[in-house]
């Protein structure tokens, strides 16, 4: 069934990023509306998740909508047997726009085709994660005001690093170069080395991560590793420590230069990298609700111009 949903940021184009980006520019001057007076938002969490369904729900409570959902897949009927389409097909009944964060890869595609309300994929298995993407690409425009010709590392998980891989889909439309840092059971899939390849986006491959490594970064952009991808857990206890960004390795960037995380950390980044004015990691969160405001309007066809137009602000 056709509809507005956002299921993966691959299709994007450079004027919808572009698009999207101002939307957010707006909600960030006045993130206090009430454009979405009288609608339900659904947020359907079966994974755990703080930062993305906290601020989608934030999103829909400062444009005036009600939130409906669950954060545990353990207190619904899908323990029963309940069936993911039969889930979606009740909950279209009651809300105007799902949020779905869900454990296996496809399943925010499979709910877009059998869902008659806008699916937003809050996050698919190790395949993409939009809604993320777009406050990056909001975070990358607001420290470096522009998002073209920039050197982007990407840094820790990149083989199960949804994040990173939507993220390299995004930026095909603005000629980046990206750096992949990975050990070599992280490493960046064959597949997302081959669409690099097929969309003329450069990359470059380490296994060093040191200050040298990084001078040249504009956005040096940490991941997780993720002990809840990995079957074989003696695998992780080999590689989940192998990449700590240390205050040291700073001494030589650029003074333009921002570390993104998409959080949650737990042995990436250096505490006291916290207070230096390359951390922005926290902003980024922040910027999410902005982000993620622009797209529930967008999925239900709110355009830029109602937005500019709104006489709801409340603050
Ligand atoms: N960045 C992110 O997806 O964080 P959560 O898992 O806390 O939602």
């Amino acid at each position: 069934m056709a509809n507005r949903s956002l299921v993966t940021i691959s299709e994007h184009s450079r004027e919808r990023i572009e698009y999207l980006i101002a939307m957010a520019q707006e909600f960030e001057k006045h993130p206090n509306r009430r454009i979405l007076e009288g609608r339900i938002v659904a947020t359907l969490f079966f994974e755990p998740s703080t930062r993305t369904r906290l601020s989608f729900e934030t999103a829909a409570n400062r444009l005036g909508a009600k939130v409906i959902g669950f954060a545990d897949p353990k207190v619904t009927s899908g323990t029963k047997g309940e069936t993911l389409k039969d889930t979606i097909m009740m909950v279209s009944n009651y809300a105007d726009v799902i949020v779905m964060r869900h454990y296996l890869e496809g399943a925010a595609q499979y709910a877009s085709e059998v869902s008659p309300k806008p699916i937003i994929n809050a996050g698919d298995g190790a395949n993409q994660h939009p809604s993320q993407t777009m406050l990056d690409l909001y975070s990358i425009y607001k420290t470096q005001g522009t998002l073209d010709d920039l050197n982007i590392y990407l840094v820790g998980d990149l083989k199960y690093g949804r994040t990173v891989h939507s993220l390299i889909a995004a930026m095909r439309h603005f000629n980046p170069t990206f750096h992949f840092i990975a050990p070599d059971e992280l490493a960046m899939p064959d597949y997302y080395k081959m669409y690099c390849k097929e969309n003329g986006i450069r990359y470059v491959e380490h296994k060093d991560f040191d200050a040298s490594t990084i001078a040249d970064a504009d956005i040096l952009y940490m991941t997780r590793v993720q002990r809840e991808r990995f079957t074989d857990l003696e695998e992780y206890e080999r590689v989940k420590d192998r990449y700590l960004l240390k205050k040291a390795m700073l001494a030589r960037a650029r003074d333009n230069m921002k570390i993104l995380h998409p959080l949650p950390r737990v042995n990436e980044i250096e505490y006291s990298i916290d207070d230096t004015p390359y951390a922005y990691y926290f902003q980024q969160a922040q910027n999410g609700l902005y982000a993620r405001q622009a797209l529930i309007c967008d999925v239900l066809g709110i355009t830029l111009e109602d937005i500019r137009n709104d006489k709801m602000i409340i603050s």
